[in-house]
C-alpha cells in the first residue's frame, strides 16, 4: 500500500490544471475518442506481464506472436477490439506513467462484448473471467495473486458492486486516501450480468434496481476509484466523463442479424401488449418507456443483488464527492436511493444481451417466459460466435451438467452455472408461464425485431 500511495502522490503532483469543468457543453465524439482511445486509470500492470500471461494457462509453450492477442482474448473471455488498439482486445489499454508504458484495464471489460461473432461496445460481457485475468496478470508482475475479494464467481459475471463498496472504503469523503478501510459492506457474491449501454437513454433511474439518477455523471466515475487515482484527477476528468455519458447516450442497440419472420413477429406484438408493455414499456419511434421499480416479493427474483448494497454504502456515497453533483436546491441531487425491488429494463436489443435476468441465471428468452424450463446447473462454451447462439430461443446454447464430478470441476474453472448457490437464483418472473409455447416464440420474433 505504501508504494501505491507514494505512486499516488506523484500522480497528484503531476496531473494537469483544473480540467475543462463543464465549460463547453458535452460532446459524444469527444466523449468517444476518450472512452475509445485514451486510458483512464495509470497503468496497473506491466506489458511484460501482459506477455507473460500465458505462463498460468497450463500450456507448455508460448502462443506464437502473431497469435497471443487473440488467444489472450479467448483465454480470458475478452472480445476483439472493434476499434485501433494497438492489437490489444477490448476492455484492455495502453497507458503510461511518467514515461513508463503499462497496460490497464477499462470500462469496456466489462461493457464491451462480442456475440454471433461481432464485437460491440456497450454490449455487456458475457464470457469475461475477470478472476482469472486479475489474478494472472498480478502473479506474472510478481506480485501476490490473491484478491481482496472475489472479483468474480462465474464466467460472464463479475462482482462489480464489491469493487465500488471496497474502493471508496479508502476513500475519505473528499476522495483522499485513508490509512484504513471503512467497512461498506463489501458483497462478492452477487453475479452481475453487466447491463446494456444503449438502454441509458430511456432510464431515469438505473443500476439493477434503479437506486441512482440515470443522470448522475460522476457515478460512472466510480470505477476511476483505484488507489492510483489521485482526488484532483476526479474533478480534471468530470468534464470527460460529461462527453463520455453523451456518447453512452448515442449508442443503439445492434440489429438481430438473422431471418425474422414478420407476420409471426405482429402477433407477438399484440401479445406483448397485453402480456409485457405495463411494465417494459413500447417500441418504435413513439417508444414509451414507464421506468418501472417492480417490488422484490412480486418480482420474486434472486434478492441478493438487492439485500447486497447497503445502506451504509450508499448515506457514504451521498456525503462523498459522488453524491455532491448537484448540491440540490430547485434541482434533484443525484443521490443513492433505497428502492423496493428490480427496475423492468427496456428490452431493446435483447437479443443480444444473454443471459437474463441481473444475475444472469437465464440462459435464453424462452426460459425467461417458460420458468418450468430453466436449467439448474450448466455450462457453456464461453465462445462468443455463431455456432455459439441460439437463434430459436433466443441467447446462448447451454450444456446441463449431472455428473458431480464434472460439476465440481466446471465450478473451479468458474465454467458451472448453479442456480443453488447465493445470489445465483433463477426463480421469479413468471410472467410468461400461463403463455403457450406458440405464443411465447411469436413473442420472441417480436423482440427479434426490438
Ligand atoms: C467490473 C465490471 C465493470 C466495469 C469495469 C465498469 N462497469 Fe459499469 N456496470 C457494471 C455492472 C455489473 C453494472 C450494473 C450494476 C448494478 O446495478 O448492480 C454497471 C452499470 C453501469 C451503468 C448503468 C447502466 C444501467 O442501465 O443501469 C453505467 C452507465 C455504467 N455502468 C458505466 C460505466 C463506465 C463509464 C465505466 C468505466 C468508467 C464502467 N461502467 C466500468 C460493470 C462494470
Ligand atoms: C410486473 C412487471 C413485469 C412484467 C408484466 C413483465 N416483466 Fe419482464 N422483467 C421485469 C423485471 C423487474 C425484470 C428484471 C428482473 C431481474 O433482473 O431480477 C424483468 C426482466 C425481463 C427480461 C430479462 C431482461 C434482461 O436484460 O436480463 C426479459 C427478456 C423480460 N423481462 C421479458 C418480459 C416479457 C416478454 C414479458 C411479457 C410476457 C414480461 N417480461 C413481463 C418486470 C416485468
Amino acid at each position: 500500500m505504501a508504494r501505491i500511495a507514494t505512486i499516488g502522490l506523484l500522480l497528484l503532483a503531476t496531473s494537469a490544471g483544473p480540467g475543462r469543468l463543464f465549460a463547453e457543453s458535452p460532446a459524444p465524439a469527444r466523449g468517444e475518442a476518450a472512452l475509445l482511445k485514451r486510458p483512464l486509470l495509470a497503468p496497473a500492470w506491466s506489458v511484460r506481464a501482459y506477455q507473460d500471461a500465458w505462463k498460468h494457462w497450463g500450456i507448455g509453450a508460448r502462443p506464437v506472436a502473431a497469435d497471443y492477442d487473440a488467444k489472450f482474448a479467448e483465454h480470458y473471455g475478452l472480445a476483439t477490439t472493434p476499434f485501433q488498439n494497438h492489437g490489444l482486445p477490448m476492455g484492455m489499454k495502453e497507458s503510461s506513467f511518467l514515461g513508463l508504458k503499462g497496460i490497464t484495464a477499462d470500462c469496456l471489460l466489462c461493457h464491451g462484448g462480442s456475440i454471433a461473432g461481432q464485437s460491440y461496445v456497450g454490449l455487456g460481457n458475457a464470457s469475461v473471467d475477470i478472476q482469472a485475468l486479475f489474478e494472472d496478470l498480478a502473479a506474472a508482475d510478481g506480485r501476490p495473486a490473491k484478491l481482496p475479494f472475489v472479483f468474480g464467481r462465474v464466467r460472464g459475471t463479475t462482482e462489480a458492486g464489491a469493487m465500488a463498496a471496497y474502493l471508496l472504503g479508502w476513500r475519505e469523503p473528499d476522495l483522499q486516501m485513508r490509512s484504513s478501510r471503512l467497512d461498506l459492506g463489501v458483497h462478492d457474491d452477487l453475479c452481475l450480468d453487466t447491463p446494456p449501454w444503449w438502454h441509458l437513454k430511456k432510464k431515469k433511474t438505473m443500476y439493477m434496481t434503479g437506486s441512482m439518477d440515470a443522470r448522475s455523471v460522476r457515478a460512472n466515475m466510480q470505477f476511476m476509484m483505484s488507489p492510483l487515482t489521485p482526488p484532483s484527477r476526479f474533478k480534471a476528468e468530470e468534464g470527460t466523463f460529461a462527453d463520455i455519458q453523451a456518447y453512452l447516450l448515442q449508442i443503439q442497440p445492434p440489429r438481430y442479424p438473422f431471418h425474422v419472420d414478420a407476420s409471426l413477429a405482429r402477433r407477438g406484438e399484440s401479445l406483448f401488449l397485453d402480456h409485457c408493455k405495463r411494465c417494459h414499456g413500447t417500441y418504435g419511434a413513439q417508444w414509451t418507456y414507464p421506468n418501472k421499480i417492480v417490488p422484490l416479493e412480486e418480482i420474486g427474483t434472486d434478492s441478493a443483488r438487492f439485500l447486497g448494497v447497503t445502506t451504509e454504502h450508499g448515506r457514504y456515497y451521498n456525503r462523498s464527492w459522488f453524491g455532491q453533483e448537484q448540491p440540490g436546491w430547485l434541482i434533484d441531487e443525484y443521490l443513492a436511493t433505497a428502492t423496493s425491488g428490480y427496475q423492468a429494463p427496456p428490452l431493446d436489443g435483447i437479443w443480444a444481451t444473454a443471459p437474463y435476468f441481473h444475475n444472469g441465471s437465464v440462459p435464453t428468452v424462452y426460459q425467461v417466459l417458460n420458468s418450468q424450463a430453466r436449467p439448474s446447473r450448466f455450462t457453456r462454451s464461453f465462445k462468443t460466435d455463431e455456432g455459439a447462439y441460439d437463434p430459436v430461443h433466443l441467447g446462448w446454447k447451454v450444456e446441463e451438467v449431472r455428473d458431480q464430478d464434472t460439476a465440481r470441476k466446471l465450478a473451479a474453472q468458474r465454467r458451472l452455472y448453479d442456480v443453488a448457490q447465493p445470489g445465483r437464483g433463477n426463480r421469479g418472473h413468471t410472467y410468461g408461464d400461463s403463455l403457450t409455447d406458440a405464443e411465447r416464440l411469436a413473442i420472441i420474433e417480436y423482440l427479434k425485431t426490438l
